[in-house]
């Protein structure tokens, strides 16, 4: 059984006080079981989130890292900065920082491979563009960006390994994919780690759908057979909004 994991992707919104706000206000909400809870907070909110989490249901992300531990590289933060704060998980590779900021397959895989070196826990995004996916290329892209990702991955770390499926076309746009071909697509995935580690591995993995998820539409996506979760923008940045997203995912 793979265990349901909603993870919070803030991307650059929130300054402490308003971190702390959203912290303040999940704290009094009762808890929801059954499902993992994530929030992937900017750099510099990581220390008061990581005090203020304690003791609450949520686990502490981030949204990038540098792959090597330390070294003259000016504005990167390094995995032993994150492991130092408590942060659990690290997003890898998601689509604004490959569009914006030249993340490759090639440093997704190094960043990946660093992460579990020390401890931290992947969420690899992968997902194609509206072209690609107007050229019928959607397998095609997620295969190699999934192939690439895992490269030198032992099967006991890639069972640890979170993948986010995102197409480019859905976040933040309001036009979500519709669940049934997200979660063709996430099978589709799945096979490709299957044929890198065998099903075994492969039925561990789990993978979440990204894009323009709400609470109005997350438990239909839950509801399919290969979607462990969603990892969600918008949505998750008020403590309502937050709660709202669990709840809907709690039903899996
Ligand atoms: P939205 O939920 O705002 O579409 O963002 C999705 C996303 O990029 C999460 O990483």
């Amino acid at each position: 059984m793979r265990t349901p994991i909603v993870a919070g992707n803030w991307k650059m919104f929130k300054t402490i006080a308003e971190a702390s706000d959203f912290s303040a206000n999940v704290s009094k909400a009762a808890p929801i079981a059954g499902v993992e809870q994530v929030i992937c907070a900017p750099f510099t909110t990581l220390p008061a989130l990581s005090e203020l989490f304690k003791g609450t249901s949520i686990a502490l992300g981030a949204q990038n890292m540098h792959y090597a531990e330390n070294g003259a590289f000016t504005g990167e933060i390094s995995p032993l900065m994150l492991k130092e704060l408590g942060v659990k998980y690290v997003i890898i590779g998601h689509s604004e920082r490959r569009q914006y900021f030249n993340e490759t397959d090639e440093t997704v895989n190094l960043k990946s491979k660093a992460a579990l070196q020390h401890g931290l826990l992947p969420i690899i995004c992968v997902g194609e563009t509206l072209a690609e996916r107007e050229a019928g290329k959607t397998e095609e892209v997620v295969r190699v960006q999934t192939e690439a990702a895992f490269a030198g991955i032992s099967a006991d770390q890639a069972k640890t390994v979170v993948v986010a499926y995102e197409p480019v076309w859905a976040i933040g746009t309001g036009k979500s994919s519709s669940s049934a071909e997200a979660n063709e697509t996430i099978r589709y995935i799945r096979q490709v780690i299957a044929s890198l580690y065998g099903q075994e591995t492969a039925d561990q993995v789990r993978i979440q759908y990204g894009g323009s998820v709400k609470p109005d539409n997350i438990a239909s996506y839950l509801q399919e057979s290969d979607i462990d979760g969603a990892l969600v923008g918008g949505a998750s940045l008020t403590a309502d909004g937050f709660l709202q997203l669990v709840a809907g995912a709690s039903g899996k």
